[in-house]
């Protein structure tokens, strides 16, 4: 039995250690915000947070998280008051939405970390992340915004 917390909540998992996190998420947790893009790690869809890092759950073994703690994008806030989630509206960056969930995810971690980030910084911490529709110049503004509410928040 692997045990486990999801946005504030004990899960625990009986099935195949070495499924993937993004599928524990997706269809048994019901949690659908955080999506399958590649499936290798690549793409950034499935990006939740591992003890607050940025993380690919399509990569993640189940077994890998015992004991640990996992954020998804419902976990952000439960009102969407999440400085995040509150530029990402406001500036409306999302386009078909596809990655977004993925891309704020990313977003929140880096601001975690870094509270007034760089354009470089940005770039390279949303790297790993990507939109087809092509979003990255709202993303970078949201992600600037986001940081200056973080610090009206405090
Ligand atoms: S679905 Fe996980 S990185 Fe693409
Ligand atoms: S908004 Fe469509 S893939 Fe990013």
């Amino acid at each position: 039995m692997i045990k486990f917390e999801v946005n504030g909540k004990e899960h625990s998992y009986s099935g195949d250690a070495s499924m993937p996190l993004l599928w524990f998420l997706r269809d048994i947790a019901d949690l659908k915000g955080t999506k399958f893009g590649c499936g290798k790690g690549l793409c950034g869809a499935c990006t939740v947070h591992l003890n607050g890092q940025a993380v690919r759950s399509c990569t993640l073994p189940v077994q890998a998280i015992e004991g640990q703690s996992i954020t998804t994008v419902e976990g952000l806030s439960d009102d969407a008051s999440h400085p995040v989630q509150r530029a990402w509206q406001e500036l409306n960056v999302a386009q078909c939405g596809y990655c977004q969930c993925g891309q704020m995810m990313s977003a929140a971690a880096l601001l975690q970390n870094n509270q007034a980030p760089s354009d470089d910084d940005i770039n390279n911490a949303m790297s790993g992340n990507i939109c087809r529709c092509g979003t990255y110049p709202r993303i970078k503004t949201a992600i600037k915004l986001a940081a200056d509410l973080a610090v009206e928040v405090k």
